[in-house]
């Protein structure tokens, strides 16, 4: 009998817990351990039966259950007459035997193996096979040493499995913070470029929006430029029906474009023989019909020209009157956009207080006096109380703005005390009592 044999059990139980106290995997470790348990329990082989991965099968789909097929796991010693130990027919019930009856079952000819189950937790792990030399039957106590060294191998492959599992899901959570913070850097590569994109499309828009503006101001200017009488009016108009809506607020105010509406309101002036609009005597009624055709031709101008509504309003509108007596379509009262009934007022308010030469500017007093006679008649009464409700030092300030300069060249028209340059001087012809009372600044 060896020393070991001789030594008390818990003695020599005590090399192979070592084993499963260092921590090593089962892969690696499996066959010292068995080495250690066989010289233990003098035994001549020893086997460590896998369960399979739960889900890996129908024999892993039970937890407590007798399972039936296990993976081969590690082995030790010579095989015995009948084969290695795991291999033989019958030993896969054997094993099954060994986790149904939940203690160590003495199996072989004359008891000399034992098998037991490997449970923690109430789950089966494995199970641990011994041989023993024939002759040699395993005791009681012995088969309680083989269930501590079965269970001590399950609590060790259980944590292993523990272990291996938070590992992975350590690996998951690494992966997806990986992912994460790929994913973050896309956002910011594209967040960036949709920065720089915003940016080209802003200066694209204000490229536009500057073209835009260089085009309406061109066009005034060859309105301005055919026609000698229009000259600093342009601005002055443009400067009082600006204020003018900004009294009535709302809506009017607020349009886009609005400021373009009086500079252009005699685009269509384009479109009118310079023999007629520079005429310097009276016009003859065909050569006056012709002149009617410029609100007209300005909206033909106009036509397709998107975001231009309000300007096209003043345009074909700006000679309608308040009574219907008006032209081109005669429409009475608010059937006339708000907008060209502010401009109809505004633009005989400068005419009034303009210099001519048959006469004298009227003064800002008498010249509102004026339009509030006429309100009702030839004038929209909201549009002459628009008038009325604007600064009078304002009115004073883009009265007396008056110089050579053609005032188109500036981006706006004249502010109060801003040391604006001042428009021309607009001329007037005077016409027959049929016209109005007021004319057009230039000639209708
Ligand atoms: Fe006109």
């Amino acid at each position: 009998m060896s020393r070991e044999r001789r030594a008390p059990l818990g003695e020599r139980l005590l090399a192979p817990f070592r084993v499963l106290a260092g921590g090593e995997e089962l892969e690696s470790a499996g066959a010292t351990l068995l080495e250690r348990a066989c010289r233990a329990l003098g035994a001549k082989e020893g086997l460590i039966l896998l369960a399979r991965p739960e889900g890996s099968g129908p024999e892993g789909s039970g937890r407590s259950e007798p399972q039936v097929g296990y993976l081969p796991g590690p082995c030790w010693g010579a095989p015995g007459p009948g084969g290695r130990l795991g291999a033989r027919e019958g030993d896969g019930g054997l094993a099954a035997e060994a986790v149904a009856s939940a203690r160590p079952v003495a199996a072989g000819a004359g008891g000399r193996e034992a098998w037991c189950g490997m449970v923690v937790e109430g789950r089966t792990v494995g199970v641990l096979a011994l041989r023993r030399a024939a002759g040699a039957r395993f005791t009681g106590e012995e088969l309680v040493a083989v269930e501590l060294l079965a269970t001590g191998a399950a609590v060790a492959v259980d944590r292993l499995r523990f272990l291996r599992l938070w590992s992975r899901k350590l690996e998951q959570a690494d992966a997806a913070h990986s992912q994460l913070l790929r994913y973050a850097d896309d956002l910011r590569t594209t967040f960036a470029a949709e920065r720089r994109r915003a940016e080209q499309l802003r200066e694209a828009l204000d490229a536009a929006e500057l073209a835009y503006i260089a085009t309406v101001r061109a066009l005034a200017t060859a309105v301005e430029a055919k026609d000698a009488y229009t000259g600093g009016h342009l601005a002055r108009v443009t400067a009082y029906g600006t204020e003018a809506c900004r009294s009535i607020g709302g809506d009017l105010a607020a349009t886009p474009g609005l400021e373009y509406a009086f500079l252009l309101h005699d685009l269509g002036k384009i479109g009118v023989p310079d023999a007629v609009l520079n005429k310097a005597g009276p016009l003859t009624d065909e050569e006056w019909a012709l002149m009617r055709e410029h609100p007209a031709i300005g909206l033909r101008i106009l036509e397709g020209v998107p975001q231009m509504d309000v300007v096209r309003a003043v345009v074909y509108s700006h000679h309608e009157r308040w009574d219907g007596a008006g032209y081109p379509e005669g429409l009475k009262g608010e059937q006339t956009p708000l907008a060209a009934r502010v401009f109809a007022a505004v633009d005989a308010f400068d005419a009034i207080t303009t210099d001519r030469p048959y006469r004298a500017a009227a003064s800002l007093d008498e010249a509102l006096h004026r339009l509030r006679e006429a309100a009702g008649s030839q004038f929209a009464p909201d549009a002459v109380e628009a008038i009325h409700l604007v600064d009078r030092e304002r009115l004073a300030a883009i009265q007396a703005t008056v110089t050579t300069r053609r005032v188109l060249e500036e981006p706006s028209p004249p502010r109060a005390g801003a040391g604006q340059e001042a428009p021309d001087l607009v001329l007037e012809q005077p016409r027959g009592a049929s016209v109005g009372l007021f004319q057009h600044a230039s000639r209708r």
